[in-house]
């Protein structure tokens, strides 16, 4: 198979903030001549953004539905459908009804020629169906190696050695971290992480086990990185998972099409003047916090455009602060990618999901940080240890104030003490919005994937085909 077009399944979890890292490793690799098939739900299909013309015939999706679980909504196919997160579990647990599905779709040949399967955290039975067939397995991690350090080797995550046993386990460094780093959970984040985190849930497992499990068993780790960003954490990867961790680059997204009234807005904007305020697909903010940020957006006097979501907006408050004239409240789908390029923005308040900090840094945008839920945290400490942002302060109980929000905004929006922060984030282009480089990490995760399927499976890997 030298360098002959190589077939590969992706199988990513059921949120956007999965889908489209794994639609965008598609597409880097489609553009190299590869064969992708993407396996998800019709309905999460149909959400995903339009794939190129060039790339249409590489990029097959094999469209299923999932069972009806009692307590899941009917037609919730992605983490967004869900109205509370505590249903996340059930969701869970019909995504796990797909194993059976691989299964059947290899052995029928609906899937045929197969060469690896790349596959998230949560499909924890992908290397058994993989070792079964043949095919070697890759998982691909759409989370910094920082973090995911943090949470350690399978040993840990699996109850082995290390094993966290209670909340305060979260909230100090790991001792095969051998180097000093800040990036630990807040006590309030740790309580809300333990239980959900290590605990099985109603799919029969934890998150942990999901974790563990994928990494385990998998050939290689794909990770969404790179070493000008991360090397010392991507090396310490390697040790505490024990196989080769293959940086694909940070994957950074196309710029959607379409027009929209926000970029009118921000046409009449002075540059690097605006804020623009989102917390991604996962977050649902309560109206206490709505009304937190809508304050510090107001005491900030910064002009800013605020995506919000639909369902947690107290009565009245968009239309009051859009009265005041200097933002702009959307409740409608967003093009983040074209507003975060938009030269009138200037910063960016954030959840620091990994998808939006690569976002944001790849247009050298400032950030501040507000980490909501799962590695966010981490991700939030780690940027601001690097110099990339400020983090908003919370009280114990992990709340915050308008005051803190409007202060970490005028500090990296426009402040002196401010100034090394915006420098640091303007550089970062040079590693995030660098194409070239980016490019040249698909390259070299090829090459590996290439290794992986000829040398260590060389002998099973035509039972398929
Ligand atoms: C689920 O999807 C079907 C088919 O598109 C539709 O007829 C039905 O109204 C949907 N149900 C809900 C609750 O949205």
């Amino acid at each position: 198979m030298e360098g002959g077009s190589l077939h590969i399944l992706m199988l990513p979890w059921l949120a956007f903030g999965h889908l489209l890292p794994f639609l965008e490793l598609s597409k880097s690799l489609a553009r190299k001549g590869h064969r992708i098939s993407f396996l998800t739900t019709t309905r999460n299909v149909a959400r995903l953004p339009t794939i190129p013309p060039p790339l249409t015939a590489s990029i097959n999706f094999i469209e299923i539905t999932l069972p009806q679980i009692e307590h899941l909504p009917e037609n919730a196919t992605a983490t967004i459908d869900l109205p509370s997160d505590d249903l996340r579990p059930y969701l869970r647990k019909a995504f796990d009804t797909l194993d059976q599905k691989l299964s059947d779709l290899i052995q029928n040949k609906e899937i045929s020629s197969l060469d690896i399967i790349v596959f998230d955290y949560a499909a924890h039975w992908v290397p058994q169906i993989a070792a079964k067939f043949g095919v070697p397995c890759a998982f691909f991690a759409v989370f910094k190696a920082s973090s995911l350090s943090f949470f350690g080797p399978p040993s840990a995550l699996l109850g082995g050695a290390g094993a966290r046993t209670k909340e305060e386990d979260f909230t100090m460094l790991p001792a095969w971290i051998p180097f000093p780093s800040t990036a630990v959970y807040r006590p309030f984040e740790s309580r809300e992480l333990f239980k959900p985190g290590c605990i099985p849930d109603a799919s029969g497992v934890s998150e942990t086990y999901r974790f563990g499990i994928s990494i385990q068993g998998s050939q290689i780790v794909l990770i969404r990185s790179c070493k000008e960003l991360e090397p010392e954490w991507l090396q310490l990867l390697g040790q505490l998972y024990e196989k080769p961790i293959i940086p694909v680059g940070l994957l950074p997204p196309s710029i959607e099409q379409g027009w929209h009234a926000a970029l009118d807005w921000l046409d009449k904007q002075e540059q690097g003047s605006t804020v623009y305020v989102a917390f991604g697909s996962e977050v649902k903010l309560n109206s206490a916090q709505v009304q937190e940020i809508a304050i510090g957006l107001e005491l900030s006097e910064l002009p800013f455009v605020w995506a919000l979501r639909a369902g947690s907006v107290p009565a009245g408050l968009v239309e009051s602060i859009q009265d005041r004239g200097h933002g702009l409240v959307c409740m409608d789908w967003v093009p983040q990618l074209r507003i975060l390029a938009h030269a009138s923005i200037g910063g960016f308040l954030t959840h620091g999901g990994w998808n939006s900090i690569v976002e944001g840094l790849a247009f050298g945008r400032a950030m501040v940080v507000l980490p909501m839920i799962f590695e966010q945290g981490l991700n939030a400490r780690n940027l601001v240890e690097k110099g990339f942002a400020v983090e908003v302060p919370r009280k114990e109980d992990g709340s915050f104030t308008g005051d803190g929000i409007a202060k970490s905004l005028r500090l990296a929006m426009f402040e002196d003490e401010g100034e090394e922060l915006r420098t640091k984030a303007k550089q970062c282009t040079n590693v995030f919005g660098n194409e070239e480089l980016n490019d040249f990490y698909v390259s070299e995760s090829i090459e590996h994937i290439r290794r992986i399927c000829s040398s260590r499976f060389g002998g099973l890997e035509h039972s398929t085909k």
